[in-house]
């Protein structure tokens, strides 16, 4: 299927040289491209209203339902321009196929996975003069949100999907290649039964009172344990972890509904299985992550995600004392996998699972 677009004419708001300058040192998620694609869905009429349009303010009734019940999901994504010159995403069907999840746990209509694809690949190729050059990306952020008038709750009737590109350097400040992180004392992420594997901004909203804890202890990240017995590792604020054993093996949180299943993850997992890295989803206490830091049994750990890419983790601080995991530099076994991955997504290395799709 392909969807007709309505292609609203649009002269970029910034000149070649302005543009320029700003994506010289984009940072996250604070530069915008000039378009954004949207696509209206109504009960009983489907998606309509296909639009590359000017990116600008939505109009909204203060009644429309996100507002109100929070109905809101979203992807994170990224266009790359290959060593070659091509653009590229990296696994976008999975992220298709994660909205419509997100979407079926939320009660919203699912977007047919081949509508998400072309509305992505519509803003890519309209805005690709704002992908950047050298190690940078565009960051591309579908998202949907419940546009009925109505303050019933229920699931609303009309919903918005749109999709924002963004030129992107690293996640962290000044490009940071590991990070320190903070145990939330207080807070959990997503029980069972919640809506810890969708991913709406609910659950974000909820992680950044212990995000903000975590910042002002002087920690780029939170890491959450389980909401059962406070014992579990899941996830950070907005990313997944994995530890490396002395060995050489893969651990990382299991997918059980609390956590997010990231694309990132799942080919990590895919590489160190390639590699013959043995990789266990299993759970990992933070006690025993703490034990297994100070006998020498585990000697890395990163956390993983679209956005963060593969970062190192340097140091963890916690109620029960503070410790640190390798020299403040990401270990062989993080720049090993980083290197695959971004090499895969540039085009650098082979890409054996044909993830890398041109656009
Ligand atoms: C991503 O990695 O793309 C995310 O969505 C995490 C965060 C930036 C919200």
């Amino acid at each position: 299927m392909t969807a007709a677009f309505t292609r609203v004419p649009h002269p970029s708001l910034v000149t070649a040289a302005d543009r320029a300058v700003l994506m010289e040192d984009p940072g996250f998620g604070r530069v915008f491209s000039d378009h954004m694609v949207t696509i209206r869905y109504t009960a009983g009429q489907g998606w309509h209203s296909h639009k590359v349009e000017p990116r600008g303010p939505i109009p909204l009734d203060p009644a429309a339902s996100v507002l109100h019940y929070a109905q809101e999901i979203f992807e994170g994504m990224k266009a790359y321009k290959t060593d070659d010159g091509r653009v590229a995403l990296f696994r976008p069907e999975q992220n298709a196929r994660r909205f419509a999840a997100s979407a079926e746990r939320l009660a919203m209509p699912v977007l047919p996975e081949d509508l998400f694809l072309e509305a992505v690949a519509e803003l890519v190729k309209t805005d690709a003069d704002w992908i950047p050059e050298g190690e940078g990306s565009l960051y591309l952020r579908p998202f949907m949100i419940a546009t009925e008038a109505f303050l019933g709750v229920r699931a609303a009737n009309e919903y918005l999907f749109v999709v924002l590109a963004s030129p992107v350097g690293g996640y962290f400040k000044g490009g940071k290649n590991s990070v320190t992180i903070r145990v939330s004392e207080h807070y959990t992420r997503a029980a069972r039964g919640g809506t810890g594997a969708a991913k709406c901004g609910g659950n974000y909203a909820a992680s950044l009172i212990a995000q903000a804890e975590a910042v002002a202890n002087g920690c780029d990240q939170v890491v959450f344990l389980d909401a059962a017995e406070g014992k579990w590792i899941e996830e950070l604020g907005g990313m997944n972890v994995f530890f490396v054993f002395k060995d050489g093996s893969l651990q990382t949180p299991p997918l059980g509904g609390t956590i997010l299943p990231g694309v990132t993850r799942a080919s990590i997992i895919q590489l160190a299985k390639d590699a013959g890295v043995t990789v266990r989803e299993a759970p990992y206490a933070f006690e025993q992550w703490r034990a297994d830091v100070a006998s020498g049994e585990v000697v890395e750990a990163f956390a993983c995600g679209t956005a963060a890419v593969l970062t190192a983790i340097s140091k963890v601080v916690s109620p029960g004392g503070d410790f640190t995991i390798g020299d403040g530099k990401p270990g062989p076994v993080t720049t090993d996998m980083l290197g695959k991955l971004v090499g895969i997504q540039r085009g650098r290395v082979a890409d054996p699972h044909n993830w890398v799709q041109t656009v």
